[in-house]
């Protein structure tokens, strides 16, 4: 029988102390590993990023006509993140390592509504792997809870992200990070942080949800800088 606990779905990521990630795997034998697509309506940092991340565009007067969501998992924030463009109609990118979750994708957007199924398409694809087609594309690419996952190789993902967005496009992810998170001796979320101000990325938001319990809920919002 297929569980979908938390630690059942983490068995295939990290094995006798190796970070094998083998998310191809965790997705054919877990039907929603750690319950992410249904909860995906309440989570709680999901919604906090999402809602600040509306306040920005707002704020800012931003036009979003492009996103990127890596690491889109079955696809469950596309019309969220869809809805961030308002009347503009953004089009939507999901893209996933896992065939088996881009698939899955494929077949919830079969049965989104229309607005939604015209503007979003899903593909395979490793961010660790630069993709020339996305090149200078996106005003708003959005990473939910996949950044620790490419600790090993997050100086590469940060160039093809930076390479991705618009000269003036706004990167959003969420990390959530307990003291003892696998992922830390790679990568924390104040690595990304000090890393992305190296490169010159302007600070938006830096939300710390949690900090006091054992485990930190994170948003952080960038723009790259104008012009690059
Ligand atoms: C914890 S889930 C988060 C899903 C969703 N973004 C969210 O916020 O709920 C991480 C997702 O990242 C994907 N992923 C991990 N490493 C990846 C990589 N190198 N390239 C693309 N996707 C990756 C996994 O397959 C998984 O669907």
């Amino acid at each position: 029988m297929k569980r979908n606990r938390s630690h059942r779905a983490n068995d295939f990521l990290i094995r006798d102390g190796e970070f094998v990630r083998d998310f191809e795997a965790m997705y054919q034998n877990v039907d929603d590993p750690w319950d992410q697509q249904e909860r995906a309506a309440s989570d709680p940092l999901s919604t906090a990023a999402l809602w600040f991340m509306s306040e920005i565009v707002r704020r800012d007067r931003l036009r979003i006509d492009s996103i990127l969501d890596l690491g889109c998992a079955t696809g469950y924030y596309a019309e969220r993140l869809l809805a961030l463009s308002g009347d503009a109609g953004a089009h939507y990118v999901g893209v996933d390592i896992s065939p088996t979750a881009i698939a899955r994708a494929e077949q919830r957007l079969a049965a989104a509504p229309p607005h939604v199924t015209m503007r979003a398409r899903f593909e395979t694809g490793d961010i660790k792997d630069w993709q020339e087609k996305f090149a200078g594309k996106f005003d708003l690419i959005f990473g939910g809870k996949v950044l620790y996952y490419v600790g090993p190789e997050i100086d590469v993902c940060l160039d093809h992200i930076e390479g991705y967005l618009v000269g003036d496009g706004h990167l959003c992810y969420t990390y959530n990070q307990r003291d003892d998170s696998f992922s830390n001796k790679y990568v924390t979320y104040l690595d990304v942080r000090d890393r992305l101000l190296e490169r010159g990325f302007e600070e938006k938001l830096l939300a710390e949800m949690n900090r006091l319990a054992d485990e930190v809920l994170v948003v952080q919002v960038w723009q790259k800088r104008r012009g690059a």
